[in-house]
């Protein structure tokens, strides 16, 4: 379809709030991809199984598309919503937050961080250095206690909780360890619900068949045409998270947030993704911020910021 995203912009569902000061481990909080980073898997669908399917050849950084049964994304258009090249999208000043409960942690301390257009970031550190927390604060499920963060303009303390809603919806995409697929709904149907969202609330002029048609290229485009009317429990480890990719782009977001994407993935299947999210960032535009331990997604990132107990080493 042509111009699908002619007024797209983004996957994330209706998130519900601004952090509640539960931290990254906080519960899914909308139907869509804006949950909670460290959610439980919501099904046998989340990468564990013996059903996990390799999606390529894995070793090779420079995989084909083609090699890792990725289709062509050809119906699926950049945005005409996105920032021109070179626009950040992302902004984050003084960033800080301390759990207060049940001992106090200083998880984040005074980042400071931009994200161009464009960029295919990663965020590493060791485990515990505060990716997961900074992640949750950069996409408005967490509250900061100090700095503040602009995404594509938007102040997100200063935000009604409307605005907060429509920003994650229509500029935000979010792909975390674990898929948040909704069990009940079909693939396709995880896929489109963002741009349900987005058309019933107003934020993105689509009519339906125009949400599903874009729905239905993007599954296409990371390769999975063929199981629309799957549910998550019916899908291997490595679909649910191409699916997940795929919804994170509904609404066609200038920035896609994801907390270690691979890290519930065999090292065949977490390539394939790898592939498709490289290739999503050189065709569509989108600017990927990925937190991970995955040596191999670092070397393909066009940028390495590094967190070391909480603060962004230099
Ligand atoms: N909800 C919470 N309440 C209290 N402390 C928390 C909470 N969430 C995280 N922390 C603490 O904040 C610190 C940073 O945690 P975070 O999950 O951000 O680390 P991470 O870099 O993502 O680690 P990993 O690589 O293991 O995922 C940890 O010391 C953790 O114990
Ligand atoms: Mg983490």
């Amino acid at each position: 379809m042509n111009n699908a995203n002619a007024d797209a912009s983004v996957p994330s569902a209706a998130p519900t709030g601004p952090g509640s000061g539960t931290g990254p481990s906080a519960a899914p909080t909308g139907p869509g991809s804006g949950t909670g980073p460290s959610a439980a898997p919501t099904g046998p669908g989340s990468g564990t199984g013996p059903s996990a399917a390799p999606t390529g050849p894995g070793n090779s950084p420079k995989a084909s598309a083609a090699s890792t049964g990725v289709g062509a994304t050809q119906g699926v258009p950049i945005s005409p919503a996105l920032p021109a090249d070179g626009t950040v999208v992302l902004k984050a000043e003084g960033l800080g937050k301390t759990f207060t409960a049940p001992v106090p942690v200083p998880a984040v301390r005074g980042v400071n961080l931009s994200i161009a257009r464009g960029e295919l970031v990663a965020l590493v550190g060791p485990s515990g250095s505060g990716k997961s927390t900074l992640l949750a604060m950069l996409g408005g499920l967490l509250r900061p206690s100090a700095g503040e963060v602009t995404l594509c303009g938007t102040a997100l303390a200063k935000a009604s909780d409307d605005d907060l809603a429509r920003v994650r919806n229509v500029s935000l995409g979010f792909v975390f360890q674990f898929h948040h697929l909704l069990a009940e709904l079909t693939a396709l149907e995880n896929v489109a619900l963002p741009g349900i969202i987005a058309a019933r609330e107003g934020w993105i002029t689509r009519d339906p068949a125009a949400v599903e048609a874009r729905a239905r290229d993007l599954l296409g485009a990371v390769g999975l045409g063929s199981r629309e009317d799957h549910l998550p429990a019916q899908l291997s480890g490595g679909e649910a998270q191409r699916v997940t990719l795929a919804r994170a782009l509904m609404n066609g977001p200038a920035l896609v947030l994801a907390d270690e994407p691979t890290g519930n993935l065999d090292r065949v299947t977490a390539a394939g993704l790898m592939d498709l999210m490289e290739r999503m960032n050189r065709e569509q535009g989108q600017a990927f911020l990925v937190a991970t331990h995955n040596a191999e997604l670092e070397q393909r990132a066009s940028r390495v910021l590094k967190l070391v107990g909480g603060e962004m080493a230099t």
